[in-house]
């Protein structure tokens, strides 16, 4: 019998007595490019609403600046990058993504951009000070305890210049224990609804029924103001997707 993906997950890696997620363990490391571009779109509800307004954000505030520095944390394919990029082509922008797999795809994507590519885990590699503009879309989640993302966080608001800015969108829960149980259908709803088979169904429930580590977005806004952002809005809801924007 084939091994489940259940089977697979190991926590190997510690940091700070926590197990830190491997991208082995996640979908994205064994999907081919074009499988996760196509899937990912359908199974994040709100995927493609949420990147819109990234874009008008980006479009507004960053397209006409002289010299900006962006870092964007989980660029997967590189499928959110190529969206902001195309506003601020000559942007200095610095990906991180560990696996191996996902960032294959980004390198062909970004080719055409000044763009720097690292291969490690965001919670270990140092950032840069200088950025003007963080980015990370579904890709925080899978930090395993609420330190973990609020260290997180601390990270990216020292790596801001003075009036730099984090954009924040994510896969969430509620403090409200109903509010978070409707939003958790919805989204389980959205995956029967928008995967092509059950196969497909099968990984993407398991992915976020064993594999996203969802934090409650109250919660987490707080955490973005207790290290330091001044202004935090959220920009978007839909059941479990969320977009903030925190400005230092
Ligand atoms: C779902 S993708 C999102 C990419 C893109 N924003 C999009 O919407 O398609 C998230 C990425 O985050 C990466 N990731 C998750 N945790 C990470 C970590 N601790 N360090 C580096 N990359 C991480 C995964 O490998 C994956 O490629």
């Amino acid at each position: 019998m084939k091994a489940t993906l259940c089977d697979k997950i190991k926590y190997t890696r510690e940091i700070d007595g926590t197990m830190a997620t491997k991208a082995s363990e996640l979908n994205y490391d064994r999907y081919p490019n074009n499988k996760y571009d196509y899937e990912i779109k359908m199974v994040i509800p709100g995927h493609n609403n949420l990147h819109k307004i990234i874009e008008t954000v980006v479009k507004r505030d960053y397209s006409k600046m002289k010299s900006i520095h962006i870092l964007e944390l989980g660029v997967g394919t590189g499928l959110t990058a190529s969206k902001i990029l195309r506003h601020c082509p000559s942007a200095q922008y610095i990906g991180i993504d560990f696996s191996e797999q996902m960032l294959k795809g980004a390198r062909k994507r970004l080719k055409k951009y000044n763009s720097e590519l690292i291969l490690g885990d965001y919670a270990q590699v140092n950032f840069s000070k200088n950025n003007n503009l963080v980015v990370s879309v579904i890709g925080i989640h899978h930090q395993k305890t609420n330190q973990d993302k609020k260290n997180l966080f601390q990270k990216i608001y020292n790596s801001l210049t003075s009036d730099g800015a984090f954009l924040f969108g994510d896969l969430v829960t509620y403090r409200d224990k109903e509010e978070a149980a409707l939003n958790d259908a919805l989204h389980f709803h959205h995956l029967v609804e928008n995967t092509k088979d059950e196969q497909s169904l099968k990984e993407w429930a398991h992915h976020h029924k064993f594999q996203n580590k969802l934090a409650a977005l109250e919660n987490q806004i707080d955490w973005l103001k207790e290290v330091g952002f001044r202004k935090v809005i959220m920009l978007y809801r839909k059941y479990n997707t969320a977009l903030i924007y925190a400005r230092k």
